[in-house]
This record gives C-alpha cells, sequence and structure tokens, in this order.
C-alpha cells in the first residue's frame, strides 16, 4: 500500500511539472541545428565559467559579445515611467543586449567569448527571419521600465502584482525580455514564460 501511495504521489508529481522542459531539448542548445563542430556542451553558446562579458552590468556569466539596441519603443499612452530617456539606461543593463547578440539576424556566428576548451566550434545555419527582431526596439513591446512606477501611474489598467509567476521574472522590478521568456526552457513555444493562451500572458499584467 506504502509503495502504491509513493508511486501515486509520483505520478502526480510528475504530471504537475510535465510542461517543464529543459534548454537541451530546445532550440537554445544550438548544437542541435545550428553547429558542426565537434563540441558538444549547451550552455557555453551563452554561459561560461571564467572570463564571461561582464560589461552589461547584469548579466549572468554571458560568453556572447553584446549587441546594444539602437531604438527604443515610444508612442503617447506611454506613461512617463515608460519613456525611452528614462528606460535605456536600464535596457542596456537588461539581458536585450544578451538576446540581440543573435537575434539581431546579423550576429548568430560571432565567436564566443571564452571558447570551450574540448572540441571544436563550427557555425553553421542561420536563424529563421522570424526570430530576427532586428536591434530597433521601437516596434517591439516596451522593456526597461519598473514596473510597479509604471503601475502606480495608472495611465494603463495594470495587476497590482503579476501572477503565474511572471512578477518574480521582473529583474529587480524592472522589466526585461526574459520577463515574458524563459530561454530555457521552450515548453510556451515560442520560449514563453508562461501559457499564452487566450493572451493569458498578457492578462498576467494588463487589466483588459
Ligand atoms: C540561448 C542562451 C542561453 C543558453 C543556451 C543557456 N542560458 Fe542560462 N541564461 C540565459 C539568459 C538570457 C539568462 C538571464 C535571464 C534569466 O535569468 O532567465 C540566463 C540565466 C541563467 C542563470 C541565472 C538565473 C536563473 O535562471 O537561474 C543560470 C543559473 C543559468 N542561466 C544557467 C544555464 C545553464 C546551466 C545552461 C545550460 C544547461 C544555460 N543556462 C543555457 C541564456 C542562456
Ligand atoms: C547564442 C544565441 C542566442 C541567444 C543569446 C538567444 N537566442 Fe533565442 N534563439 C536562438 C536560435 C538559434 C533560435 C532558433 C532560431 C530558428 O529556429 O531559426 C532561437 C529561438 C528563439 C525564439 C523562437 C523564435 C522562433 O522563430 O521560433 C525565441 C522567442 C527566442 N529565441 C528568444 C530569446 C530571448 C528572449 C533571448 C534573450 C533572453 C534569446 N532568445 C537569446 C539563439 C539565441
Ligand atoms: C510583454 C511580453 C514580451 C516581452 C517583454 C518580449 N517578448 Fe518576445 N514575444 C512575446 C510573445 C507573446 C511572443 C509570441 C507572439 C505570438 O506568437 O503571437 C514573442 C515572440 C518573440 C520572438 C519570435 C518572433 C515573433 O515575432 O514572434 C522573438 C525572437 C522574441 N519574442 C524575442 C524577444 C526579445 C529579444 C525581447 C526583448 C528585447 C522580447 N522578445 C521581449 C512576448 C514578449
Ligand atoms: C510583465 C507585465 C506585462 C506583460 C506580461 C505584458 N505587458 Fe504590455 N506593457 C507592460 C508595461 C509595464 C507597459 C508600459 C505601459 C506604460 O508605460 O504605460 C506595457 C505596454 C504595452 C502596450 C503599449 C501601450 C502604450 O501606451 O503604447 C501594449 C499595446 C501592450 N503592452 C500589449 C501587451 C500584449 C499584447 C501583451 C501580451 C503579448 C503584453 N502587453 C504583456 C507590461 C506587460
Amino acid at each position: 500500500m506504502k509503495k502504491v501511495l509513493v508511486l501515486v504521489a509520483a505520478m502526480l508529481l510528475v504530471a504537475s511539472t510535465a510542461m517543464a522542459s529543459s534548454v537541451v531539448l530546445s532550440k537554445h542548445n544550438l548544437q542541435s541545428t545550428f553547429m558542426t563542430g565537434t563540441n558538444d556542451e549547451v550552455c557555453v553558446f551563452c554561459h561560461t565559467p571564467h572570463r564571461a562579458d561582464i560589461t552589461v552590468a547584469n548579466a549572468p556569466l554571458w560568453n556572447r559579445a553584446n549587441t546594444d539596441p539602437t531604438s527604443y519603443y515610444n508612442s503617447l499612452s506611454l506613461s512617463a515611467a515608460s519613456k525611452p530617456g528614462l528606460v535605456s539606461s536600464s535596457i542596456l543593463n537588461s539581458d536585450a543586449p544578451l538576446c540581440l547578440s543573435c537575434h539581431d539576424g546579423a550576429s548568430l556566428t560571432d565567436p564566443l567569448v571564452n571558447p570551450p576548451n574540448q572540441g571544436t566550434v563550427t557555425w553553421a545555419g542561420a536563424m529563421n527571419a522570424n526570430a530576427n527582431i532586428g536591434t530597433a526596439l521601437n516596434n517591439d513591446h516596451p522593456i526597461g521600465m519598473i514596473y510597479a512606477d509604471v503601475n502606480t501611474a495608472k495611465d494603463l489598467s495594470f495587476v497590482d502584482t503579476p501572477t503565474s509567476g511572471i512578477n518574480a521574472r521582473l529583474k529587480g522590478g524592472v522589466m526585461w525580455c526574459s520577463t515574458c521568456h524563459n530561454v530555457h526552457d521552450d515548453a510556451y513555444y515560442p520560449f514563453l514564460a508562461t501559457s499564452n493562451s487566450g493572451s493569458d500572458l498578457c492578462l498576467d499584467c494588463h487589466i483588459k
């Protein structure tokens, strides 16, 4: 009986985490589609344990040369807390330059900052056009603002504390690309932090 209970508990645990996947099984394992070299590491295309590029203040042991955005989202209905002049420095210290080091459509095959010691890294292939968002962020969802400041301004209606785990993805309270995306897990394509079925991801923050 005890064994059965343990089994049932284990099955429930598996069922509740069944959607979680791994970077190893995703397209962010660049070995699978973008390499012909003999190195078989996964993390190395983004992280290195030593001599990482730390020019972006908040970069986690980054192994890529950064690509800075060239412009920022602006609009008449954007609150003061989100205006480009205020948020541009925080965008430069977000993960955007890290994402753009591959997603600008030009830099994917740039050499790694600290190449691996085992095997060779040989770039092959190119990203599909959908994955190339360019360096101009003026046509992308705004990032870089402090969510709480925007919520206080009440120019738009916001959920006080973003739901579905999104709140924990605000980095120091600031919106990053990784607030909406989870680069390590493609369970919710395209690398979304949570399901966007019925636009749930949007409604985790916006009251609409
Ligand atoms: C395609 C690029 C990419 C790959 C591949 C990648 N990471 Fe990351 N990693 C990031 C980015 C971007 C962040 C910062 C955003 C965040 O915290 O989710 C990050 C953050 C982290 C962090 C700190 C925050 C956290 O989420 O725990 C750890 C630890 C980490 N990565 C470990 C790994 C390991 C281990 C691997 C390989 C198994 C790996 N990463 C593969 C891009 C990548
Ligand atoms: C080391 C390079 C690299 C970095 C850094 C990187 N990505 Fe990617 N990403 C890729 C590749 C390669 C693909 C697969 C593109 C394809 O299918 O042609 C991809 C796919 C994606 C996709 C799916 C796009 C599609 O058309 O299927 C999303 C979304 C995405 N990445 C978001 C991010 C975000 C957000 C960051 C930063 C937090 C990031 N990536 C950092 C290399 C990278
Ligand atoms: C407010 C949430 C949010 C933020 C912030 C965000 N994204 Fe996305 N992103 C999405 C959603 C949702 C999709 C899927 C759109 C769809 O399928 O309709 C997506 C799709 C993508 C794609 C696939 C191409 C496409 O147009 O569908 C890439 C690449 C990508 N994001 C990269 C980034 C990068 C890099 C950043 C930061 C500069 C970023 N995203 C910031 C929500 C976000
Ligand atoms: C993590 C919280 C969060 C999520 C998730 C989110 N947004 Fe936003 N969104 C914001 C913030 C903050 C702003 C900036 C608003 C401001 O400054 O007034 C914004 C701005 C916008 C704007 C521009 C408003 C303007 O005044 O120009 C639109 C449109 C928008 N979001 C749509 C979406 C859509 C569609 C989704 C889902 C794909 C989404 N958002 C997901 C927080 C979020």
